[in-house]
């Protein structure tokens, strides 16, 4: 079985467009757990523009499912981390300035904080997996660091723009998987992944024990929902001046 986890980042960002409380990332986490997500993903980042401290707290509480939390190294994050307690956190690296996470972390230039956060979560009782590239010097390294788990980034496969490209990047990510099992790391997948490429990726790919999925998964909600939306609205206009 291949576990999907639901990235609900995109909830809070559209709530964090009017600073108010809707639409709620914890009702969002709810429904994605009715109907079959088998773990919620959340990024508190360290600027907090989308998740926020309060989101967290309240996730542990509410998930039945798993709670990953995706973090950076940075010592207040960690300090949350420890404190709440997420079934499994997934190192990221991170960047003010950028849109969405941009690749893999570099575990070899980071090699010694990240060894550090990797034990603290330990010690806490958390799982730690850490996104990186599916490279050979990066899966070693981070079975050194003492991960249980890697994420390999699957964004160079999700963009790639030609078969011949795709087919190269799901090549990597194939026998990148091998590697890490053989190293002994258990192996998840995310970033970009979409309706049209996550069949093709699990095909390739086997052993994975777990997607992480947010934009293409949002962004449907976010069409598939809006005839409901518009004309429950538009009963209630009717409604009122009939
Ligand atoms: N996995 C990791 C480590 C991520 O940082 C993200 C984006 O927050 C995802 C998976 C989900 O990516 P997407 O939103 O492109 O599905």
């Amino acid at each position: 079985m291949v576990r999907l986890g639901v990235n609900i980042d995109h909830v809070a960002t559209i709530r964090q467009a009017r600073k108010g409380i809707e639409p709620d990332p914890v009702a969002a986490a709810v429904i994605a757990e009715l109907n079959g997500a088998d773990g919620i993903t959340v990024h508190l980042r360290e600027d907090r523009r989308h998740i926020g401290d309060r989101d967290v707290d309240t996730l542990r509480r509410v998930v039945r499912t798993r709670l990953n939390l995706e973090m950076s190294v940075n010592a207040e994050i960690v300090g949350i981390a420890c404190k709440v307690k997420p079934d499994q956190a997934t190192l990221v690296p991170e960047r003010r300035e950028e849109i969405t996470t941009e690749g893999g972390l570099d575990v070899i230039a980071h090699r010694v904080r990240i060894k550090e956060v990797v034990t603290d979560l330990r010690e806490a009782g958390i799982i730690t997996s850490l996104f990186i590239e599916p490279v050979g010097e990066q899966i070693r390294a981070a079975r050194d660091a003492g991960a249980v788990l890697v994420e390999f980034h699957t964004g160079r496969y999700a963009g790639a723009d030609t078969d011949e490209a795709r087919q190269r990047e799901l090549d990597v990510l194939v026998r990148g998987a091998e590697l890490a099992r053989r190293t002994g790391l258990r192996v998840n997948a995310g970033h970009g992944l979409n309706y049209d490429n996550t069949f093709e990726l699990l095909k390739r790919m086997t052993g994975i024990e777990e997607l992480n999925i947010g934009h293409s998964i949002i962004s449907r909600a976010v069409l598939t929902g809006m005839a409901e939306a518009v004309s429950r609205m538009k009963t209630i206009i009717e409604t009122a001046v009939n």
